[in-house]
């Protein structure tokens, strides 16, 4: 908060005519400056700037205002930014009242880490960062860019750091509390985390470096993992922070837009070629409270992942996430195994601004991708193609876009609005407890509540491997083939729920190494289980195929019982003309099913007295 008084006074002080003779060509008329408008494509001049009081107005696109939301339009700006940018300009001193030397509890470990990147900033300067430079330039970054990101070079050797800081007086335990500084088992002696690295340090949303990122300057693996980061800290919450944000958020006001980007590379190289609005999260999926963050800047994000099905998934579950935050995130397809980096470098900046203008809403994304992979051919596959959809559907926070999209799967699917409605307000897999799949965080932060809690939720010993459990065993053993079963079968042809929330767990995110934090007790238990169990089933191929067409022979005779039901009772010629399709349609699929499965199915049938 910045008291009235000061925003008065900064006010009153302000150039408003030099502040926009910066960026607009004004020409006195009187008591009256005049220019052509910079806020639209404007010709003939019908900007007006009147800084007796202090405001301009257009006349052409009706945008009108003061020296602040000049520059909150103009330069993406808050308004206290804007306060304090009026301010300094004419010579106003500027506080806002929490501002005072407050103490910060972690000053200690925020000086440790100013103090690295100021040390990695000058080795990549001096002759031994030579190599380092070298290796900046050869990926397209010029000085500018270089300085701009703090940029900087962790020498080889095991400590430099440790030695510099020490003799700046900042000792071991301060080092090792924010990971600048490891120990191992084979070395208790603490050494430096980052060696023989290009260092990326990581700001937050006051500008204050909380971590860093480093690239290894190794060929070929040597030197451990391609890129290292600082691990959580006091000061750094992975979940929370993005790359890039603190520089790019007035960019990001500016262009009324975000790049979600997957690499450090990227973001840098991104803003080196005139795109200074990208972010990436740190190395993990885009958490609920990143998106949050981006959507205090703008509404609008463009996903730019890689298209490989890992990055598909990446990009639609980021996409959900930012929906969920009321951000309206569309996908750019970049041709498989790139990344926006090696599209500049490759192709250069206009191939990449062609790929961003072919830019699609994430919905229309995930339409495209179950068309092409002929999810409305039939009506089965329809109705798995709406199950995916759902999770998108749900997300949507904006009413608007949300009533878009069901207008949209409505027309494609064929299925009516009125049913969407209902299938959306029913608890979406995992929303059992009040939040939905898409808001998880438990695999990025380890707070899965009491997924390790055995015996929670009912005293069965582990269950016999039926077809359901088989099924899954083989998926989290085989996580390729949980798209082959995504596409022949669906949630309802589960009869156990605790497995069918499994299922569904996998569908939306096949590579999940634990529990979902939002999975019910049970259903987190058994898949703990199932993870761990050894044992090894034989003739996976022929496993798989048995289980999935017993299922769903089970299935489709329950529909088919069912039908039979409906037909007994049916009233009209018209209704039992529907149920006679419709088991004709069950029956047909029914029949394709080979009949060893089936009568393996019957028999699993029949061994089912008393189950649930
Ligand atoms: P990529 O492997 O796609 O790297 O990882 P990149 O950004 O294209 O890297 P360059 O272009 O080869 O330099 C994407 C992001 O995943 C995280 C990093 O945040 C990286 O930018 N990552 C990757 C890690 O944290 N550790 C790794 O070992 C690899
Ligand atoms: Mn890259």
């Amino acid at each position: 908060m910045i008291p009235d008084s000061v925003v008065e006074e900064v006010r009153a002080r302000a150039d408003l005519v030099s502040l926009i003779g910066e960026e607009v060509a004004l020409k006195r008329s009187g008591k009256e400056f005049k220019g052509q408008c910079p806020f639209h494509d404007d010709r003939t001049p019908s900007f007006y700037v009147v800084p007796g009081k202090g405001f301009y107005k257009c006349f052409g696109c009706g945008e009108s205002g003061d020296a602040f939301s000049y520059l909150m339009k103009r330069r993406g700006l808050d308004f206290v930014e804007a306060v304090k940018e009026v301010g300094r300009r004419s010579g106003v001193e500027v506080r806002e009242s929490g501002d005072g030397p407050r103490e910060d509890p972690h000053r200690h470990l925020r000086e440790a880490n100013a103090f690295a990147r100021d040390f990695y900033r000058s080795a990549l300067e001096g002759e031994e960062g030579t190599a380092a430079r070298e290796y900046l330039k050869g990926r397209g970054l010029d000085p500018e860019t270089v300085e701009a990101f703090e940029l900087g070079h962790a020498p080889a050797g095991w400590r430099n750091l440790r030695e510099a800081a020490g003799a700046h007086g900042i000792g071991d335990e301060v080092l090792l509390e924010v990971g600048l500084l490891t120990t191992s088992e084979r070395s208790p002696d603490p050494y430096d985390r980052f060696r023989n690295r290009v260092i990326f340090p990581i700001h937050d949303g006051s500008g204050k470096v909380v971590a860093f990122g480093g690239r290894t300057l190794e060929e070929g693996g040597k030197g451990g993992p391609k890129y290292l980061n600082s691990p959580e800290s006091p000061i750094y919450h992975k979940g929370e922070v993005l790359y890039g944000l603190y520089r790019a958020r007035h960019a990001i006001r500016r262009e009324e837009a975000v790049l979600v980007v997957e690499g450090y590379m990227d973001v840098v190289s991104l803003a080196a070629e005139g795109w200074p609005n990208a972010v990436a999260p740190l190395g993990t999926s885009l958490t609920p409270e990143q998106a949050s963050l981006l959507a205090r800047y703008t509404k609008r994000a463009v996903l730019l992942f890689d298209s490989d099905p890992a990055g598909l998934r990446a990009t639609f579950r980021a996409g959900d996430v930012l929906l969920a935050q009321g951000v309206h995130p569309s996908v750019v397809t970049l041709p498989p195994g790139e990344d926006p980096d090696t599209v500049i470098r490759r192709d250069g900046a206009e191939a990449l601004r062609g790929h961003l203008e072919g830019a699609v809403d994430v919905l229309d994304r995930k339409l495209g991708i179950l068309e092409e992979k002929d999810y409305f051919s039939s009506i089965d596959r329809t109705r798995r193609a709406v199950d995916r959809l759902l999770p998108t559907l749900r997300a949507a926070r904006d009413s608007t876009l949300r009533d878009l999209y069901v207008a949209k799967v409505a027309e494609r699917t064929g299925v009516r609005r009125g049913t969407l409605l209902e299938e959306m307000a029913r608890e979406g897999p995992g929303t059992a407890h009040g939040r939905s799949r898409t808001g998880r965080r438990a695999d990025r932060s380890g707070r899965a509540p009491g997924t390790r809690k055995r015996g929670a939720g009912g005293g069965l010993s582990v269950p016999p491997m039926g077809p359901e459990r088989k099924l899954l065993h083989l998926l989290l053993r085989t996580r390729d083939w949980v798209e082959r079963a995504a596409e022949r079968l669906g949630p309802s042809d589960f009869d156990d729920p605790a497995y069918r929330e499994i299922f569904e767990a996998l569908v939306e995110d096949p590579v999940l190494s634990e529990p979902p934090g939002d999975l019910s007790p049970t259903a987190a238990r058994r898949l703990q289980e199932l993870l761990e169990d050894p044992e090894e089933l034989l003739h996976a191929g022929r496993v798989f195929e048995e289980s999935a067409a017993q299922m769903r022979a089970r299935s489709l005779d329950r529909n088919l019982r069912k039908v039979n039901e409906k037909l007994a009772g049916a009233g009209s010629d018209a209704e039992r003309r529907a149920l006679l399709a419709e088991k004709d349609r069950l029956r047909r699929e029914r029949n394709q099913i080979s009949p060893d499965w089936s009568s393996t199915a019957r028999r699993a049938v029949r061994a089912r007295p008393g189950s649930p």
